[in-house]
């Protein structure tokens, strides 16, 4: 229904591309995705080598200062995390102004946000030590925010971090701890949370990386790019997409339906195959596979029985025979597996968006650097306009 006339303005023609499926709005170093081949690589390492062997921490050093980190770097860069952990009081007490079922999500993108308020002195960020410094604030606070927003909805006490402990673990003492009895995460499990965080750590032009990068075009600051990026996160078709996976998987262990009627819905368009499809992988989404298998190892190891994870299996094992799906190259994507890691490690389902949010920090926080300092315009995309023509003002006692 487009007008082919319309396309044309004073500078010449716009092209119309809905979702900017083939728009190359920048150009970046970070992250490499070939979705025909299911190749990602952040900064140059395959993603498959970095869940092998590295940890989150290392690589949210990795796509924010471009290199793997030495052993001292990484050390200071710990030591830097830990510095950071604590709130502010003042920002403690903003948590006492959300209602106690507020979305987690709402309360993160709110205090990140708040956190500029706080931080005058980091508006700018030319200089690269200040940006450092900057980055690990997020980084770090980032999950006391995201516990404290979970403990707030539970009418639980905040648990205060704990520098002696690393980064995973002390975001699980955050979350399960209670007064008198630390928490005591499996090595199994903080290895985890590590892969769950370090796989969503990027992943190019997303919709929120593309906010990030949207808002810090007018030259916002830090907190405030990133807050937004969370926003954009949280949508159903985004980083709400694990927690609807979740929900599918339970209503198909409940009873409310099953495999084939909801594979029905599906190809009726009543609904979606959450989990499954993506706009740049067509043959497999790379992090799916390992966390299908993570998924499994974690079971295995705990000797927790979750039956989501067979419904799972038996849902991928039709969809991926059914010429609905294939004929779309529809396949697992990362948050098809994600929900059973998260749920066995006992983290409700409201707040996988924000685990998303935390491990996709390191990723939004690199593109708002590359971004604020490559010599780029302010993004502002152009449309087709379709309503009507000029028509003549009727003053409101002319009107009916
Ligand atoms: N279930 C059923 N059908 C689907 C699905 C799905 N999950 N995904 C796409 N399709 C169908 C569409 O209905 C459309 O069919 P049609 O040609 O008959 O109209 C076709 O496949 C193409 O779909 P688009 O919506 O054009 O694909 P797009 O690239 O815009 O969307 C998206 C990608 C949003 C990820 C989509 O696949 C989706 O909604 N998936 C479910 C939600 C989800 O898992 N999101 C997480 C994505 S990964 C991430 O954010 C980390």
């Amino acid at each position: 229904g487009i007008d082919i006339t319309k396309l044309r303005n004073d500078s010449g023609y716009v092209t119309y591309d809905p979702g900017f499926a083939n728009t190359g709005a920048c150009s970046s170093s970070i992250t490499y995705v070939d979705g025909e081949n299911g190749i990602l690589r952040y900064r140059g390492y395959p993603i498959e080598d970095l869940a092998a062997s590295g940890t989150f921490i290392e690589t949210a050093y990795l796509l924010i200062f471009g290199e793997l980190p030495t052993r001292s770097q990484r050390q200071e860069f710990r030591d830097l995390l830990s510095e950071q952990e604590l709130l502010h009081e003042g920002l403690r007490h903003h948590f006492e102004g959300f209602p106690s079922n507020g979305h987690p999500m709402a309360i993160l993108s709110a205090v990140i946000n708040s956190l500029g308020c706080y931080h005058p002195d980091f508006t700018e960020l030319t200089s690269l030590e200040d940006f450092h410094r900057a980055a690990a604030k997020i980084i770090s606070k980032v999950r006391t925010i995201a516990a404290w927003s979970y403990r707030k909805a539970q009418g639980l006490p905040f648990m205060y971090p704990d520098p002696k402990l690393s980064y995973c673990r002390n975001f699980l003492h955050m979350m399960h701890s209670i007064p008198h009895k630390q928490f005591e995460p499996t090595d199994q499990e903080v290895r985890a949370l590590s892969l769950f965080f370090l796989l969503h750590a990027d992943h190019e032009q997303n919709c929120s990386c593309s906010t990030v990068r949207m808002v810090q075009s007018t030259e916002a600051n830090l907190f405030a790019s990133v807050s937004a990026g969370i926003c954009a996160l949280w949508g159903r078709l985004h980083g709400g997409a694990n927690a609807g996976v979740v929900n599918m998987l339970q209503e198909i262990r409940d009873g409310e339906t099953t495999i084939e009627k909801y594979i029905e819905r599906v190809k009726n368009k009543e609904c979606r195959l959450m989990g499954f499809g993506h706009r740049i992988y067509k043959s497999f989404d790379p992090r799916a596979k390992i966390l299908r298998q993570a998924a499994h190892d974690m079971l295995e190891a705990s000797g927790y029985d979750d039956p989501l994870l067979d419904i799972a299996l038996e849902l991928a094992e039709v969809a991926m025979n059914d010429p609905y799906f294939t004929d779309r190259r529809l396949y697992p994507n990362v948050d098809f597996y994600s929900g059973i890691i998260l749920r066995a490690l006992n983290i409700p389902v409201n707040m996988f968006p924000v685990m998303f949010a935390i491990g996709r920090m390191p990723g939004w926080i690199a593109h708002w650097n590359e971004s604020s300092r490559a010599s780029t315009k302010i993004l502002r995309p152009r449309q087709i306009y379709t309503g009507l023509n000029t028509r003549e003002y009727v003053p409101i006692d002319m009107r009916l």
